[in-house]
């Protein structure tokens, strides 16, 4: 793996070994996908006591759960007897998480609390549920299997004007949506992050978004969102992406791009689809790009956000997940429709199931070899410079 990797010629797509070798996927699970911080949901998915929701990727399953206290816990589904999973439902409410195979109990924190017919010598106390890391982003809930998981704080800091002026503190979970993708995860991840398939692949969204433009007419267009945007939205750039991470730091990038003259949000039309997020007044023509660590993307537009979520679950098979976020005290039917909201990523994500997994049956013929990638896949460039160096594992 070692040549492998020492073999990757800059400017070029992959080898295809790494899009469907199992043990190159051992690899990854171990060193990226343990590693990092992954959206795991929203606090709104959980707004009482007992409430938890699954959070499922390679062979492992997170139970995300609200506790007594009101905090947001997360615990291996892994039963500390022989092993069952404990939860069985995707979501629900529990008093107890009891395991179905032997009944023993967990109380909310993970503890042990009651195992049936145990010899005297046995301690519960040694016996709860494994703890999984969470992190909250405003309302966002990231997890993270790492024992020592990178630290969030330089991009709290770097951000936190931009969380408070979207409001990350006040959205709710509208809306989410699953597509299973039959290919590796690295073709969906390098595919959201390239807009050079923009044009041929997603009309709809090149009607609104600037970024599905050649290089120089967008750079035109930014620079004069960036003299003219509405000052009250930062729109600086921070770069902290992937390859260029600080040590001990998770990796993560945010800029505000521009949309079509005219156009409001990611919706038929560009138009308005719910109400303005956080502290914005008045539209600014733009949009944000949001990433944090290898898998969590979000586009922030000002009347909402949408999360997107890439969750391997073996060497050749994925899924994305997508998630509509509004303000919190926006009602459905009075200030936002299902359907006008959900319409362009809806449809955006189906043709990218469409794309992906068209690229990993070719990706797996023997006639496949790497190509020349274009100015327009800088982004997919930085994201395989950081996959070779985090493969490593050092
Ligand atoms: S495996 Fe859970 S109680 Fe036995
Ligand atoms: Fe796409």
């Amino acid at each position: 793996m070692a040549e492998l990797i020492a073999d990757y010629q800059p400017g070029y797509s992959m080898e295809h070994r790494f899009y469907k070798d199992p043990e190159i996927y051992e690899t990854e699970v171990r060193n990226i996908l343990l590693k990092h911080w992954i959206l795991a949901g929203h606090v709104s998915q959980v707004p009482n006591p007992g409430d938890f929701f699954l959070f499922e990727f390679d062979r492992e399953s997170v139970i995300v759960i609200r506790t007594r206290e009101g905090e947001i816990k997360a615990h291996l589904n892994v039963c500390r007897h022989r092993g069952s999973h404990i939860c069985l439902e995707k979501e629900g409410n529990a008093k107890l998480l009891t395991c179905p195979y032997h009944a023993w109990s967990f109380d909310l924190d993970g503890n042990l609390v009651a195992a049936r017919l145990m010899a005297d010598d046995f301690d519960k106390s040694k016996n709860g549920l494994h703890a999984a890391h969470v992190a909250l982003v405003g309302g966002l809930v990231f997890v993270c299997l790492a024992d020592e998981p990178p630290s969030l704080d330089g991009m709290r800091e770097d951000l936190a004007d931009v969380f408070e002026t979207f409001g990350f503190d006040h959205m709710k979970l509208a809306a989410s949506k699953t597509f299973p993708i039959a290919a590796n995860w690295k073709l969906a991840v390098e595919n959201y992050q390239e807009c050079y398939h923009c044009t041929p692949s997603h009309q709809e969204y090149a009607k609104i978004h600037a970024l599905a433009l050649a290089p120089e007419k967008f750079g035109e267009l930014k620079k004069d969102f960036l003299e003219t945007g509405n000052s009250a939205i930062r729109t600086r750039e921070s770069s902290f992406y992937f390859d260029r991470a600080k040590p001990g730091e998770e990796g993560y990038q945010y800029g505000r791009n521009p949309l079509l003259r005219g156009m409001k949000s990611g919706s038929l039309g560009g138009e308005e689809v719910a109400p303005l997020l956080g502290k914005i007044d008045r539209h600014d023509g733009g949009a944000s790009e949001f990433m944090v660590g290898p898998l969590s993307f979000f586009l922030i537009y000002n009347d909402h956000m949408v999360g997107y979520r890439f969750v391997p679950n073996s060497h050749d098979s994925c899924s994305c997940d997508v998630f509509w976020f509004v303000r919190d005290d926006a009602e459905e039917g009075r200030d936002y429709d299902l359907e006008k909201l959900t319409w362009l990523w809806d449809i955006t994500t189906q043709a990218d199931e469409e794309i992906i997994v068209n690229n990993q049956k070719g990706v797996d013929s023997h006639y496949y070899a790497p190509g020349r990638l274009s100015e327009m896949e800088s982004f997919e460039q930085s994201f395989l410079n950081w996959y070779l160096t985090a493969l490593k594992g050092e």
